[in-house]
């Protein structure tokens, strides 16, 4: 199963008791997600407010500010942090380094962080997922595809941004085995955290990167870092499936067991899902639904499941091919 509720997180109202360490934080909540979590549960929202506030472990603007998400979680409120650096890495895609050192310490692979625009028009945040983490500094990689993403790649060293995070859940990388990191265009990201955390572990001989783009292989440097294995392909070629059928032999040979984690475009991970399920190979997936709140409060990001429908800024974003019903996919 996927990690639920990381609970090291738990632990921030202590270790975390700097605000500067998050930026600036608002003595009158305006930067505390409170004020946009409407829907979050009372408990969450008067927890995190007032009850916290009591026990002196929530100080907006002095001390450490954490929220609990459905009685579940903790984290700091949305926060502003410095811009390190923000770099086209192809055209269209962008890499953006903040500093956070709360992300830093504590990000999941496959965890994510909501962005904040500061266009008072555009309040819903961006969820990005966590590519890299180095020290305090903390990596995006986005597509710029509309008004938010596009202002966000206008941005320069030394700007601000406000960020809440890391959200969701991550990945399981507890069993012992050779983990596949099959990904499509930009969801690539927290499948080089991935690699990132196992190269981390000591565990680079375990990972192979099998990346599909469409044209330039813009990731390949990145999770080159992390692993020797990598095997991208452009369409100029085929996809990841034409990889991954190239690997059959290899993979039937080797004694070791296989996982595959992916995130991409839903076609190609329900597509890998299939071809997974036939090889009777795990699969964990990274889901990128179209989401409004990204903490669990305003519904829009729901997928059917075996076991329901499931928020996949909370439940998720990682599912396995059961939990999605995918198994049967062609
Ligand atoms: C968990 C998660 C991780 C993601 N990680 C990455 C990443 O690493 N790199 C990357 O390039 N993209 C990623 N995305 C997609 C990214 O969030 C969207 O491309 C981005 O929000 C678009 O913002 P925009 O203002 O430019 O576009 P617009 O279309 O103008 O956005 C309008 C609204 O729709 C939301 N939205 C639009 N597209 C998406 C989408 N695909 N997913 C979720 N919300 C969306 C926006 O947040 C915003 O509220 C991720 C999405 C999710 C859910
Ligand atoms: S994005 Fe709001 S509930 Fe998931």
């Amino acid at each position: 199963m996927p990690n639920q509720f990381i609970p090291t997180r738990i632990k921030a109202s202590n270790e975390d008791s700097s605000a500067e360490r998050y930026g600036h934080m608002s003595p009158n909540h305006e930067n505390c997600p409170h004020n946009e979590i409407s829907g979050l549960s009372v408990s969450a929202r008067d927890a995190s407010c007032s009850e916290a506030s009591r026990q002196g472990g929530l100080a907006h603007g002095g001390g450490s500010s954490d929220v609990v998400i459905d009685g579940a979680s903790y984290l700091p409120s949305r926060h502003t942090v410095p811009i390190v650096s923000v770099d086209m890495l192809d055209e269209g895609v962008v890499q953006l380094v903040i500093r956070d050192r709360y992300i830093a310490e504590h990000a999941q692979p496959a965890q994510f962080a909501n962005l904040y625009t500061h266009d008072g028009l555009r309040l819903m945040p961006r969820p990005f997922g966590i590519c890299e983490i180095h020290g305090d500094e903390v990596s995006f990689v986005f597509a710029i595809v509309g008004a938010g993403t596009a202002q966000f790649s206008r941005l320069k060293a030394g700007d601000r941004i406000d960020v809440l995070g890391p959200l969701g859940t991550s990945f399981d990388l507890d069993a012992s085995a050779r983990y596949l990191l099959v990904g499509g265009g930009l969801g690539v990201p927290p499948l080089i955290q991935a690699a990132q955390e196992l190269h981390r572990e000591g565990r680079t001989e375990q990972v192979t990167a099998i990346f599909g783009y469409r044209r330039n292989h813009f990731a390949d440097a990145i999770v080159g870092r992390y692993t020797e294995d990598v095997r991208s392909i452009d369409e100029t070629e085929g996809n990841v499936i034409t990889v991954l059928d190239r690997m059959e032999d290899e993979l039937a040979q080797g004694s070791d067991r296989i996982v595959i984690l992916s995130c991409g475009p839903t076609p190609m991970m329900k597509a890998i899902a299939g071809w997974a399920s036939r090889r009777s190979i795990p699969t964990q997936f990274n889901l990128e639904e179209r989401m409004g709140c990204g903490y669990g409060t305003c519904v829009v990001c729901v997928v059917d499941t075996i076991h329901g429908r499931k928020k996949v800024c909370l439940d998720g974003p990682v599912f396995t091919a059961q939990e999605l019903g995918w198994e049967d996919e062609k």
